[in-house]
């Protein structure tokens, strides 16, 4: 039976490295040979920059491999989950979802490795990852970009650093920037109404690197538009100053699969430092599963990433997404490419299609000077209806209620449709269909005070008095929107339309915000703080 290691316990026990007396492959065949050494494991663990230029075999999965053998065994679980592989589960569950997930809903044992501090299957599995996508190092989660982009930031940035970023970060990279203590500072860049935020250039990065010691800088690419610009000259300026370029990639792992030329260059493939992305989007792992790349070269360490990390991964990760990934992984490594150029070319002539209906557009930086530099990923299909009077929202109703699909956004002038190398024809023909109905269905064009208005997308950066952290995790009051002028805010104030952050911890309330806060709720714009109506904010004082 093998032993089993709490996994909340991190002190190391010679113990941990013996296979148990069950025939659990613990050194998988073909991977490299794995001794008893604790100092010289967890070393060769952590400074992959040392590793020859081994081809390692895509064809294993180890993490699915190892926990195939160990079910396979039938060893009794006299330990957590308590449903006990299956058995304590609500019957109907079982009925639900099978045996099988049972059976791989196993915890971290000395038989199914550690994701915080692994030896064997994980980091094997996380080594193949690594190859696969260009990377020094790979850390796997199920706490989705959003764990991986903390540990980003917390690897990156000591607190009370400077990180450089734009304006239009995720919620994750605001959360991140309280967890670490560090200080952003926005970098400029344009927003379109109908294409949402687009890159920072080179030239902006390199200026603010000029100007001042700076810790890392984060850029989002591709955008939730599918739209980014070549990193070339932003990896060139962060050598330069030997500052780390970190890359929100939630919505690119795919990226990596895409034909050359036809897409924006993936972040490891283009010499980034650290790369966060959300597996469950775009490729076909279970949703939550995120990985986070450490680039050749990066100046934080893969030993850097790995106390980051272990400081927000939970101790019992679910084997389900770990063994997701592992397949998933070594499903892109043999058909990957073949599936993904096949589905560029389908989306080629989808979008083809669509263009030919008067009164719809596919994104396409090709027709708007504004978006010079820029690539769009082929897969994020971004459908403007407006020229046909409609707004992406009545698209988006007509689309699910009578065409039975849901789209990933809409906004006043699109919907954007994420697609994948194995979508339905059917699908795709109702699609088309649907963009038909509302081609032939031109309606007098509306026009909309908050898509439209320049200074609601893009209002000032307000002052930013104190670190977000310090804003957010100290004595903070409620106080009415109207009087918050001046004060100190201790919360992110984010609208959708724009989906960009209008007010973050520790920013100064502005009137110019207070008056894009009033103009966006009047509008119908949605607001994520922690009042929606805005009737108070959270800003800093009080007891
Ligand atoms: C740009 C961006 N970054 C990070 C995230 C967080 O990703 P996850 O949901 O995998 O935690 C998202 C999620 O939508 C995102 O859009």
């Amino acid at each position: 039976m093998a032993t089993r290691r709490p996994s909340h316990c991190f002190f190391i026990s010679p113990r941990f490295f013996k296979p148990g007396a069950s025939d659990v492959p613990l050194h998988a065949p073909g991977l490299k040979n794995r001794g008893l050494n604790v100092a010289g494991e967890l070393l060769s663990t952590l400074n992959h920059s040392n590793r020859p230029n081994a081809v390692l075999d895509q064809t294993r999965a180890p993490i699915y491999e190892t926990l195939r053998s160990y079910i396979a065994g039938k060893t009794y679980p006299f330990h957590t989950p308590g449903h006990k592989a299956g058995r304590f589960a609500p019957p109907e569950l079982v009925d639900l979802w099978g045996q099988p997930l049972f059976d791989y809903d196993l915890p971290a044992m000395t038989a199914t490795d550690n994701l915080l501090h692994p030896t064997h299957c994980v980091q094997e599995a996380q080594e193949l990852a690594a190859e696969l996508f260009g990377a020094a190092a790979t850390f796997y989660t199920g706490g989705g970009a959003t764990t991986a982009i903390a540990a980003m930031i917390l690897a990156a940035v000591p607190p009370g650093g400077t990180i450089l970023l734009p304006r239009n970060v995720h919620r994750s990279v605001a959360s991140a920037l309280v967890l670490s203590g560090a200080r952003p500072k926005f970098l400029q860049h344009d927003v379109l109404p109908q294409s949402g935020a687009l890159s920072v250039t080179g030239e902006t990065v390199a200026a603010a690197l000029a100007e001042g010691p700076v810790s890392a800088v984060l850029l989002t690419r591709p955008s939730y538009y599918g739209l980014a610009r070549e990193l070339d000259d932003v990896v060139a300026a962060c050598r330069q100053h030997n500052v780390p370029l970190l890359i929100d990639e939630a919505h690119g792992p795919h990226l990596n699969f895409l034909p050359p030329g036809s897409a924006p260059t993936s972040a490891m493939r283009s010499g980034a430092s650290l790369a966060a992305q959300s597996c469950h989007k775009t490729l076909g792992s279970l949703v939550g599963t995120a990985q986070l790349h450490v680039g050749h070269n990066s100046p934080v360490s893969a030993a850097q990433v790995r106390d980051a990390f272990n400081l927000l991964q939970t101790t019992s990760p679910s084997y389900l997404q770990l063994v997701s990934m592992d397949v998933n992984r070594r499903f892109m490594a043999s058909e990957g490419a073949a599936l993904f150029a096949q589905a560029v070319a389908d989306a080629a002539e989808l979008a083809a299609q669509i263009n030919a209906l008067p009164g719809l557009r596919v994104l396409d930086p090709a027709d708007d000077p504004r978006l010079a530099g820029h690539r769009r990923d082929p897969l994020r299909m971004v459908i403007n209806v407006a020229g046909a009077g409609w707004t992406g929202y009545d698209a988006e109703l007509l689309l699910r209620n009578e065409y039975q699909m849901e789209d990933e956004l809409a906004d006043w002038f699109n919907i954007a449709l994420v697609l994948s190398p194995r979508d339905d024809a059917d699908a795709k023909a109702r699609l088309l269909a649907g963009l038909k109905q509302i081609s032939a269905n031109p309606r007098a064009p509306e026009s909309s005070s908050i898509a439209e208005a320049g200074h609601l997308l893009q209002p000032a950066v307000p002052p930013l008095l104190m670190t977000p952290r310090d804003a957010a995790l100290g004595p903070k009051q409620a106080v009415p929107l109207d009087e918050s002028i001046g004060r100190v805010c201790a919360e992110s104030i984010m609208f959708y339309p724009p989906g960009i952050p209008l007010l973050m911890p520790g920013e100064v309330v502005t009137g110019e915000i207070l008056e894009v806060c009033h103009s966006l709720l009047a509008g119908g714009a949605h607001c994520y703080a922690s009042d929606p109506t805005l009737g108070t904010v959270r800003v800093v004082g009080g007891a």
